[in-house]
């Protein structure tokens, strides 16, 4: 967990099942996605300009969906970086337990939807950065 890097943080495609009436995405025994979905929760009425993570976690994965609108991700494990953009219901971004993120540029309306592997657990949070370089360096 400590040693993962921003490069095992990846985009999945997910399903999309599309008629005239509209497109359904089902998150449904993926095997792409590496945990099973414990809890789900979504950030919503984020004021312009606004950003929201700045921490990382020891052993939690998460799905992240742009359900709507778009927003950025910044990843960093300690020594690489790197940002990725959700605007799309049937793409998610895994990201892997050890990785600070912090996500951005929230469009108006954007819906932020996140799987999780584990039920909420303020132990699994490192909060200050200082705290994720030394938890990174200290292997
Ligand atoms: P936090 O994870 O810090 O939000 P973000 O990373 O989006 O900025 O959570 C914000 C608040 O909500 C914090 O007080 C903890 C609480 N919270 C829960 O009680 N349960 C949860 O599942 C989540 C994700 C947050």
């Amino acid at each position: 967990m400590k040693l993962n890097s921003v490069y095992d943080c990846s985009i999945l495609k997910l399903s999309k099942i599309h008629n005239r009436a509209g497109n359904i995405t089902i998150l449904e025994g993926m095997a792409s996605l590496p945990f099973d979905i414990k809890r789900v929760y979504y950030l919503y009425d984020i004021p312009a300009g606004e950003s929201r993570g700045g921490h990382a976690h020891k052993a939690l994965y998460q799905l992240v969906v742009a359900a709507s609108g778009s927003f950025d991700i910044l990843l960093d494990d300690g020594i690489n970086k790197k940002v990725v953009t959700l605007n799309r219901p049937d793409y998610g971004l895994l990201i892997v337990p050890g990785i600070w993120r912090e996500l951005m540029e929230f469009s108006s309306g954007a819906i932020c939807l996140v799987l999780a592997s584990h039920l909420y657990d303020e132990d699994d949070y490192i909060r200050h950065y200082e705290d994720f370089k030394s938890y990174k360096n200290d292997l």
